[in-house]
């Protein structure tokens, strides 16, 4: 057995139960889109598909907010399997830096690993997959599909974002049809484009729906 294969057993393990959204399907689509975006990018092929499978192995909304258990799971787990320090270090940097919620805080300059994965993230997180997983969180938080008097909010702070208990589809004008356009690699930006379309054609008919005259 190799540290990939461990790895994937490993976090299968952990999230057992997860929300449908951040359970091990999410981790399995991340890991190969991060593969597949991998492939047309010069990279340490390992630190992306050990930061793809631990980037959510315990992530803050699930964990009362605390932003350091990934960090102590992963760096355990790691460990246990003789990795390298220097990877050690770089997956932990990924998993730390890789959420949209912390992007106003990051280093500009980042490694090339962190951005693939954060690119396969973000493609997981837009498309029809993207349209399931976000009304299905939506429902996980008892939140309302959608309400004509509730504005989206843009630029909300990190805190603002965390709290904010608006509607699903306001979460579309907050964050998902944004992601487009915040692509780190050219692959990612190819793949996104058709996914981000859909989302709006999923939005037109859901108001038009939504309308009935
Ligand atoms: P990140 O891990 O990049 O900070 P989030 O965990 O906030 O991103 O979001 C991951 C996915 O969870 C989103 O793409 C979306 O599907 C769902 N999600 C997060 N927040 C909300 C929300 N307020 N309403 C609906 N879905 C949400
Ligand atoms: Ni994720």
């Amino acid at each position: 057995m190799n540290i990939i294969q461990n790895t994937i057993q490993f976090v299968k393990e952990k999230l057992e139960g997860a929300e449908a959204g951040h359970d091990w399907f999410h981790i399995e689509r991340v890991w190969k889109l991060s593969k597949k975006i991998a492939l047309t990018e010069d990279c340490n092929l390992e630190v992306v598909e050990l930061s793809a499978l631990l980037h959510d192995i315990a992530d803050p909304k699930f964990h009362n907010g605390d932003e350091t258990v990934a960090l102590k799971i992963s760096r355990e787990f790691l460990e246990s399997q003789n990795a390298e320090e220097e990877i050690i270090q770089q997956v932990l940097f990924i998993i730390q830096n890789i959420s949209f919620k912390n992007r106003n805080e990051v280093p500009a300059d980042l490694p090339i690993e962190l951005k693939i994965v954060q690119d396969a993230d973000r493609i997981d997180a837009i498309g029809a997959i993207g349209v399931a997983r976000t009304f299905n969180f939506g429902g996980f938080k008892n939140n309302l599909m959608y309400h004509p008097d509730i504005q989206p909010k843009l630029n909300m702070s990190k805190e603002e974002y965390k709290k904010s208990n608006g509607t699903t589809i306001n979460h579309f004008y907050e964050k998902l049809l944004l992601l487009k356009d915040l692509m780190n690699t050219n692959e990612g930006e190819k793949i996104a484009e058709e996914r981000h379309q859909f989302m709006l054609t999923f939005l037109d008919q859901f108001m038009k729906e939504w309308n009935v005259d």
